[in-house]
């Protein structure tokens, strides 16, 4: 089961690397496209359905593991994801983080066709199950080598990070667990790159309105200098493994 469910994420990704973002044409389409969410009827972190059940749970770690199995065929044993961002680190995110984007892509707040199916109720558990594998994957300890830009504009990068993201994910991009901004440090560029488009022009519909009005004006350079910058981010050393870990409950 394990060998089969590795190679699928193999054959997976080479599919999805073929359809990995290229950055889209200019600024000014995506200020057109870049409505208001409010607009949209998404209300952002309104707290309710999965969400609200999944944070009053009391997660169980042991559970968390076992629901864990499903998504190790995409998300690697280790919850490293790929550094090639076709499948996003999730290990040191935090707890919160984690469950709206599972209750906001189970709710279709956030499209994820790839990974809808295996994470539905009828696969691995109602909102206890969210908390508990959301519990996990925040234990688990980070990939010290993530997926890098090119590193030819990180002064550019640093300044504009700076400037327009610190107040929301942190000076370290360490993000915050009480307001459920993500952790970006550490996390693969490509990954990040795709997401900050898609959250640019809508198409990633769960994301906060503030951000979106924020990013409209970043032209492409900008876009990949401060995704590099942050990229590369050392996160603490006690949220980070030793280069090649294994994690041992999927030996
Ligand atoms: C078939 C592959 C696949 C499986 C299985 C899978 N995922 Fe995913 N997951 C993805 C992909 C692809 C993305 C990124 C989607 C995108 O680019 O928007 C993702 C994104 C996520 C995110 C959002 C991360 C972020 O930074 O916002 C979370 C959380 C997540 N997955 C958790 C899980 C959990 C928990 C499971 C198991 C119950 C799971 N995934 C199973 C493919 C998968
Ligand atoms: C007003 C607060 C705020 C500001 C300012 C902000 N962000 Fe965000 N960002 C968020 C939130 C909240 C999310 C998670 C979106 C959601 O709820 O789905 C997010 C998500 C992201 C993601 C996707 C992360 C993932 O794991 O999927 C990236 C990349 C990102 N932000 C980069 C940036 C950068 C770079 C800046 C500065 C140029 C910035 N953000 C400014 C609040 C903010």
């Amino acid at each position: 089961m394990k060998k089969l469910s590795r190679l699928f994420a193999v054959s997976l990704s080479t599919s999805m690397a073929l359809a990995l973002p290229v950055l889209a044409a200019g600024p000014g389409d995506n200020i057109k496209q870049g409505k208001s969410l409010g607009e949209a009827g998404y209300e952002w972190n309104k707290g309710d359905g999965e969400e609200a059940d999944a944070l009053k749970a009391k997660p169980d770690l042991k559970n968390g593991r076992d629901v864990y199995e499903v998504c190790s065929a995409c998300h690697m044993p280790e919850g490293w994801g790929l550094t090639d961002g076709t499948f996003p680190q999730l290990a040191g995110q935090h707890f919160k983080v984690i469950i709206k984007q599972m209750s906001d892509i189970r709710a279709k707040n956030r499209d994820n066709p790839t990974m809808y199916p295996f994470a539905l109720p009828s696969q691995i558990g109602g909102p206890q199950a969210i908390a508990d594998v959301a519990a996990y994957i925040q234990s688990l300890k980070m990939n010290p080598k993530p997926g890098l830009g090119d590193g030819k504009d990180l002064a550019l990068g640093e300044k504009l990070y700076k400037e327009n993201c610190v107040r929301c994910h942190g000076e370290h991009g360490e993000g915050d667990n009480d307001k459920f901004f993500p952790r970006l440090e550490g996390q693969h560029y490509n990954y990040l790159v795709r997401q900050y488009q898609w959250i640019k022009e809508g198409k990633r519909r769960n994301a906060n309105p503030d951000m979106v009005k924020q990013i409209q004006t970043f032209t492409d350079r900008d876009t990949k200098a401060v995704l590099d910058y942050v990229s590369r981010i050392k996160p603490p050393k006690d949220k980070l493994a030793p280069v090649g870990w294994k994690n041992p409950d999927f030996k």
